[in-house]
């Protein structure tokens, strides 16, 4: 496996475990932490012995948002120009799923990434928010809209236009994460969440993941259609096959992956 200046990257049999490691400037989220983000997923997404990813940070951030050194003196012609942050879409776009694991701030775009995973499981530390509006600016990578398609436009229009933050209890309340962890056990229960999704048949895996996201794209006409295309599809697979005999049978489902 490469090695990367910003990112930790380790295999734990199936799981890929991603760590943010720009420690001196609390995981801010630079061209190149994108770059090497971007090349750790295409290679996990390629990867047929790599069933789910987790991304995390350290104890005290998992980001504190987007590098404001890097953007700081950037006029309209190149921030526009280059259409910065467009880089991020591809991130959303690895097929398979990817575990958010938040212990402290997860500010701005490290918010935002968060939410760009596929669930976020939170440490009892973990702090949220969208601060941009103190820096004169607004959320930049999706936080406007993920946000408020997770908790609603109450709770999102407040931490837009206030920059306050949310913690681990108000997030879960809110449907920001989908549980809370002690800190210390944090990557280790997101580990083992990732391995239990690893273990599931991979076609299923991935069509899950896709129609889940489709409900946020779509109405709810086309997206049960959608769902059940899928799942119709589903039927042409080995696995499907493999996993409902194995059902009759009262043994353990033998995944091909096709
Ligand atoms: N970009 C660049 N550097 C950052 C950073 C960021 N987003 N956040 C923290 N750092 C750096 C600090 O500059 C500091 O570096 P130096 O030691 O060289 O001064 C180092 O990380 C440690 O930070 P602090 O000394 O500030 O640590 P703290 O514990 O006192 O405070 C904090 C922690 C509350 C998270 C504070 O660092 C903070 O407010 N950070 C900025 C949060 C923010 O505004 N995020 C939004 C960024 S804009 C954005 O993300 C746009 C978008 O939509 C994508």
């Amino acid at each position: 496996m490469s090695s990367y200046e910003t990112l930790l990257v380790e295999q734990r049999s199936a799981v890929t475990l991603v760590t943010l490691n720009r420690p001196k400037a609390l995981n801010a989220l630079n061209a190149q932490v994108l770059n090497e983000l971007l090349d750790v997923m295409r290679a996990f997404d390629a990867d047929p012995s790599q069933g789910c990813a987790v991304l995390t940070g350290s104890e005290k951030a998992f980001a504190a948002g987007a590098d404001i050194k890097e953007m700081q003196a950037q006029g309209f012609a190149d921030m526009y120009g280059h259409d910065f942050f467009a880089g991020w879409d591809s991130f959303t776009r690895t097929r398979k799923p990817i575990i958010a694991a938040v212990a402290g701030y997860a500010l701005g775009g490290g918010c935002e990434v968060a939410m760009m995973c596929d669930f976020i499981l939170a440490a009892d530390t973990a702090k949220f928010g969208q601060p941009e509006i103190k820096l004169g600016v607004s959320p930049g990578m999706g936080g406007s809209q993920r946000l408020t398609r997770a908790v609603g436009k109450a709770k999102a229009m407040e931490m837009c236009l206030t920059g306050r933050m949310m913690d681990a209890a108000e997030a879960e309340r809110a449907g920001l994460v989908s549980r809370i962890v002690p800190a210390a056990e944090l990557v280790e229960e997101a580990v083992q969440t990732a391995a239990t999704i690893a273990a599931m048949p991979p076609l299923a895996v991935k069509a899950n993941k896709e129609m889940v996201n489709v409900a946020f794209e779509t109405t709810l006409a086309q997206g049960v259609q959608f769902e059940r295309r899928l799942f119709h599809a589903l039927f042409g697979t080995e696995d499907q096959k493999e996993g409902m005999t194995a059902f009759v049978e009262k043994r353990p489902g033998n995944w091909t992956g096709r």
